[in-house]
């Protein structure tokens, strides 16, 4: 009996033992391994979580909710993570929300990344987003990745994947925010701090790129309108014309929240790596592609560049002038900027193909076919129209308004300014409705580039004859955009607006004027600008949010 008794607690025994080493092994690989820890966050960072990282942005309502389920118990606290707060926060906009179809493959997913994000493994993009921060801020952060950086990719895209909704891009751009004052290694006290002087974070978070002033800074232009003969239209390099004064060459936009990462072409080329940037739009697109060209190369011969055009069906048709667009690949790294001439943003359909006087059809709430065609190769979208919304350019091009696939009978969009406005918002909500499927796009429209025709319009011998930069103004300190069709289109969407309408008002001295070489005798160009200019701005204010 007592041996069996002995026996069996020797059994007991062993079988405690084998329990406390596998458990003690377990708990040191899990301590030792930062894979496994990220799915064990310490506490702080919930409270973290709860204190400051929401304050900026989500409104005081969820903030009390959250602090109520940190009250609770520890067990209860992630679930009520994952149930309830988190996903309400990451996407803030109510409607949006509710097309979430399972808040808890989502939920789980943003905790989870939030927390790598927290270990610091941000990508580039996200130090992109957060540019403004201060660069030792921006140091830390790098500093910090001792996570690996692919676990987050894949669980990115993982998490993408079983999202396919409509705010998968707000709520990764909420998080980006969220988790850049956090990035660095701060300790919990100097987090306190840096949040009790959240004043310049938030600044910098919430900056807008379009208050601000113009400045005289020597280190301009980026490049010059002599040499960048490889992407400059002759008609807008100014260098090439008569022109004389280059004043308009030497000013640098200076945002007024926030500090702007200095434009250089191999950080662009770096950031978009294996990426696309599209412009779409008129000719003012295209000043802003060719600008954006010059810049990334510098203005210098580059050789290696492909061109691509061929891929996007941009081939220069029977007896055409040119190409509809083009498209320009940087091979070192796989990056391609490629420009789609759509003047109306909208399909153009011809309405007898056999009739070569045809009329077309302007679908107003239909995406242009190449923009639906090509939409999923596009890592960046910014789109434009504007000036070609008038009587004149509609009966020349022979372009009848239609809606909903019939020509339109609504009186109110009939009106030309209500035809630009009603296509402005299809665009601008089509594009919208397009980002859960593509959630790598980042889609800005650009507001209007004003003109400056004085004593008359373009046809009636109106001109912009200033060539003092500044003597209108240089500061911009408005909230909301000129351009109100444009503010009102992307407000409540994932489509981000670059609002360069103010700035570029002021700038009424750097048109190509009276140098025009294509314009008859008489006719200034006070629409288009000389190049290298005011279009290199607006890329900077891009390049700023990529
Ligand atoms: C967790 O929450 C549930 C329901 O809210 C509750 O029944 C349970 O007792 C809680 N558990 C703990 C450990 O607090
Ligand atoms: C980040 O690392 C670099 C070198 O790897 C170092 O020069 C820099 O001081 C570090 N920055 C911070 C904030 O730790
Ligand atoms: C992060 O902070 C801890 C503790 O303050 C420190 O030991 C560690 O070196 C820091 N890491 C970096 C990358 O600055
Ligand atoms: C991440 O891991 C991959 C493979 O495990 C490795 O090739 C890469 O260098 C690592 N990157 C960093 C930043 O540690
Ligand atoms: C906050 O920033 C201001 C100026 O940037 C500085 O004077 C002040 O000491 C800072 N406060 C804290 C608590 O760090
Ligand atoms: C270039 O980038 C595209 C995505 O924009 C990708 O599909 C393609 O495979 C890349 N090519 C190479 C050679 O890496
Ligand atoms: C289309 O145009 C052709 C050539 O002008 C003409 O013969 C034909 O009748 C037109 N078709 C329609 C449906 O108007
Ligand atoms: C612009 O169009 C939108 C959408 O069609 C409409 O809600 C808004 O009232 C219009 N604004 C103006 C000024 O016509």
């Amino acid at each position: 009996m007592k041996g069996t008794f002995f026996r069996l607690r020797g059994k007991e025994l062993s079988l405690i033992l084998i329990v406390l080493v596998c458990t003690t092994i377990f708990v040191w690989t899990w301590d030792r391994t930062p894979f496994l820890a990220t799915f064990l966050p310490p506490k702080s960072r919930f409270l973290w979580l709860s204190s400051d990282a929401f304050t900026n942005s989500v409104s005081p309502e969820s903030q009390i909710h959250m602090n109520k389920d940190i009250s609770t118990s520890a067990e209860n606290k992630t679930v009520n993570y994952q149930e309830g707060q988190l996903s309400n926060i990451l996407a803030p906009a109510g409607p949006v929300a509710e097309t979430i179809p399972d808040k808890r493959k989502v939920s789980l997913y943003s905790v989870l990344r939030l927390y790598l994000y927290h270990g610091g493994a941000e990508t580039t993009e996200s130090l992109a987003e957060g540019q403004a921060k201060d660069k030792h801020v921006v140091e830390a952060e790098k500093n910090s990745s001792a996570e690996n950086s692919t676990i987050l990719t894949k669980t990115e895209e993982n998490g993408k994947k079983n999202l396919g909704e409509k705010n998968s891009k707000l709520e990764k751009e909420s998080v980006d925010r969220r988790s850049s004052a956090d990035s660095a290694n701060l300790s919990s006290s100097e987090r306190i701090k840096a949040d009790e002087n959240s004043t310049m974070l938030e600044q910098n978070q919430a900056c807008n790129y379009a208050k601000g002033k113009w400045v005289v800074d020597d280190s301009r232009p980026l490049y010059s309108g002599a040499h960048c003969k490889q992407w400059l239209s002759q008609m807008w390099a100014c260098r090439l014309m008569q022109r004389t004064d280059f004043a308009y060459e030497r000013l640098r936009w200076q945002p007024k929240d926030c500090q702007m990462e200095e434009f250089e072409g191999s950080r662009f080329l770096t950031r978009m790596q294996d990426r696309t940037l599209a412009f779409i739009g008129d000719s003012l697109g295209r000043q802003q592609f060719q600008s954006l060209m010059c810049m990334v190369t510098g203005g210098k011969e580059r050789p290696d560049v492909e061109d691509v055009g061929k891929e996007y069906g941009l081939v220069k048709p029977r007896g055409a002038i040119r190409p509809n667009g083009w498209a320009y690949r940087f091979p070192s790294t796989n990056t391609t900027i490629l420009y789609y001439w759509s003047a109306c943003l909208c399909d153009l359909d011809p309405l007898n193909i056999t009739n070569p006087a045809t009329e077309y059809a302007m679908h107003l709430d239909r995406a242009p076919a190449f923009l639906r065609q090509y939409l999923h190769k596009f890592d960046v979208l910014v789109l434009n129209t504007g000036h070609h919304w008038n009587r004149g350019k509609l009966k020349a091009n022979r372009w009848v308004m239609h809606v909903g696939g019939m020509p339109n009978t609504n009186r109110k969009i009939a009106d030309i300014a209500g035809a630009k406005n009603f296509t402005i918002h299809s665009i601008v909500s089509w594009v919208n409705s397009q980002l859960p499927e593509h959630p790598r796009l980042k889609a800005f429209y650009r507001s209007i580039s004003p003109r400056h025709f004085v004593n008359g319009d373009w046809n009636t011998g109106g001109s912009c004859d200033n060539t003092t930069p500044m003597s209108i103004g240089k500061e911009v300190l408005q909230d909301e955009s000129s351009d109100y069709s444009a503010g009102s289109a992307v407000k409540g969407t994932g489509v981000k607006l670059l609002d360069i309408t103010a700035l570029s008002q002021v700038r009424d001295e750097g048109h190509i004027s009276q140098y025009s070489i294509t314009a008859s005798r008489g006719v200034q160009d006070c629409l288009h600008w000389c190049l290298p200019g005011v279009p290199d701005t607006w890329n900077e204010i891009l390049f700023a949010q990529l």
